[in-house]
């Protein structure tokens, strides 16, 4: 057993993660990124698609783990997408250097500036609108889709067929910007370059196209020589020493999860970024095992940040259904925010199953009006949710709501082939919360009652935020490290 010394820390490589790294880079200093997931790009493995599942497809399954369909067997491999059950609610996390960044739809959504000063009333908002979301756009590479390119590609059917039935609805809607390169879709729809997006690529990772950080903040951190990136290394559990440094117990492991070694790091600034639910187990479990101090706050003001998926069946199927072509990138939403009695914010989301399903699936985005506790079960040695149908009634009727509307104007029934009753109360694709800024941390993201130990990930954001999370996520971190640096923490 060896012990690897380094003066700063980051577990996890997902948007807290990479900026962090990043800006202690680029400040001259030395920094060690552990990441439980396989280095893709350096592995030269492909991703696989939605169609064809492989390698990248799961965190070590034996069966697919999407949300639908999972009728293709595995053989288990560190894949790049995970499914983390608890009593009421699946949340899905991404796995690999890029995190979240490699599996999620691209959709870079920057959040209303009341919303952000209802959810962050201590936070400058003005500074944020006109100086951090600006970078962070900038860094993850946000573009928007070409409206004519739009218009005419029939993988946007589904899109078009979404806008045009939301608006016959009485439903306003927005274009929302991604990561994705539409420049390079473009050419992939003429066939120019190898297709990624227009080839069911994306929650098991795009092979191209797509500005995950690997190719943004990671690549720019690593190109300064002082970022080492040491992934299939999962942090277990943390220890604070008499001298206020971090000893970090991690497993070193191959491609099939087998334990290679178990390795021992020692710093003096240890940041986690292992992302909401990572981020929680190595709190709470080293709490539990090792007596980590812990602030009570820890665990608390926890959400799905409104998470609510539904669909609809048979819409259009006379026409053409929404196409049996989809690109996977989404491009379009329905804004029904303020709308006082049923605030919602909707994907309008692709459902590329290779055949015309007839079938339009939505991931609403809603308020979260009570929030859930995230707790370690002794026992079970385990992270335990507190979260149940009462948390998400007001989504639920939201999204009958906005179903009962949609058909009423164009027709079709509740989703009955995507959900049991229609309704995927418990799919979570974006758990925040838990560590949030200010209440378990101070302003800028130290954990209460420790002197080197920092948050940064989306367990800071109180459990919503009203859009999809990566941008804010993103911003936060930059906001952060920003004043810890300038604060010298890290010298
Ligand atoms: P993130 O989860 O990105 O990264 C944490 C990293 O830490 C992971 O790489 C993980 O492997 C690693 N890690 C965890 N525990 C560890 C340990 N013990 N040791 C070592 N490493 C460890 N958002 C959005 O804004 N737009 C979108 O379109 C979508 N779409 C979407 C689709 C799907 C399928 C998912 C699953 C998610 C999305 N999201 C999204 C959500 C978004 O991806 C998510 O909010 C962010 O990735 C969270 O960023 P963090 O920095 O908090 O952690």
């Amino acid at each position: 057993e060896e012990t690897i010394e380094a003066p700063i820390i980051i577990i996890g490589s997902g948007y807290g993660g990479a900026v962090s790294a990043l800006r202690l880079c680029e400040a001259g200093k030395k920094v060690i990124l552990l990441e439980m997931g396989l280095h893709w790009e350096k592995a030269g493995i492909p991703y696989s698609n939605l169609l064809k599942p492989g390698k990248s497809s799961a965190w070590l399954k034996k069966k697919t783990i999407a949300p639908f369909m999972n009728i293709f067997s595995l053989t288990p491999f560190t894949g790049t997408l995970d499914r983390l059950e608890f009593d009421n609610i699946s949340i899905w996390v991404g796995r690999g250097v890029g995190g979240g960044s490699l599996v999620n739809g691209g959709m870079a959504v920057t959040p209303k500036e009341s919303y952000f000063r209802e959810v962050f009333p201590d936070l400058d908002s003005e500074k944020f609108y006109n100086h951090y979301f600006p970078l962070v756009r900038e860094e993850l590479k946000v573009n928007v889709i070409d409206e004519q390119f739009l218009k005419d590609c029939p993988y946007y059917k589904f899109t078009r067929v979404g806008e045009e039935e939301a608006h016959k609805a009485g439903f306003k809607t927005i274009r929302v910007p991604n990561v994705y390169d539409f420049k390079y879709m473009e050419k992939e729809y003429r066939n120019e370059v190898p297709r990624s997006a227009l080839n069911t690529e994306v929650i098991y990772g795009n092979n191209y196209g797509k500005n995950s950080l690997d190719k943004t903040y990671l690549k720019k951190a690593l190109e300064t020589g002082n970022l080492e990136i040491l992934d299939l290394h999962k942090a277990d559990h943390i220890q604070l020493n008499d001298d206020k440094s971090y000893t970090v117990t991690t497993q070193h492991i191959n491609t099939s999860g087998q334990v290679l070694a178990h390795k021992t790091f020692h710093c003096k600034k240890l940041i986690l970024s292992a992302g909401t639910m990572g981020t929680l187990q190595l709190l709470l479990k080293s709490n539990t095992i090792n007596n980590l101090p812990i602030d009570e706050k820890v665990g608390k003001n926890w959400g799905n940040n409104g998470n609510f998926m539904t669909g609809r069946n048979w819409v259009r199927p006379l026409s053409g259904g929404t196409g049996s072509k989809q690109s996977t990138i989404p491009v379009g939403g329905i804004d029904n925010w303020e709308d006082p009695e049923h605030a919602f914010f909707t994907e309008i989301a692709p459902l590329p199953m290779g055949m015309d399903v007839a079938t339009a699936l939505y991931l609403l985005i809603n308020r979260v009006d009570k929030k859930g506790e995230v707790t370690f079960d002794k026992t079970n040695q385990a992270l335990q949710l507190n979260w149940n149908e009462s948390h998400t009634a007001k989504m639920k009727e939201n999204a009958k709501y906005f179903v009962r509307k949609m058909n009423n104007a164009n027709g079709g029934t509740r989703s009955h082939f995507l959900f049991n009753n229609g309704f995927g109360a418990d799919i979570c694709y974006h758990p925040l919360g838990g560590c949030v800024l200010g209440e378990a941390t101070d302003a800028f993201g130290k954990l209460k009652g420790h002197e080197n130990l920092y948050v940064l990930d989306g367990s800071l954001i109180p459990g919503t935020i009203g859009v999809n999370p990566f941008v804010t996520i993103t911003a936060i971190a930059e906001y952060c490290i920003e004043h810890l640096i300038n604060q010298n923490e890290f010298t």
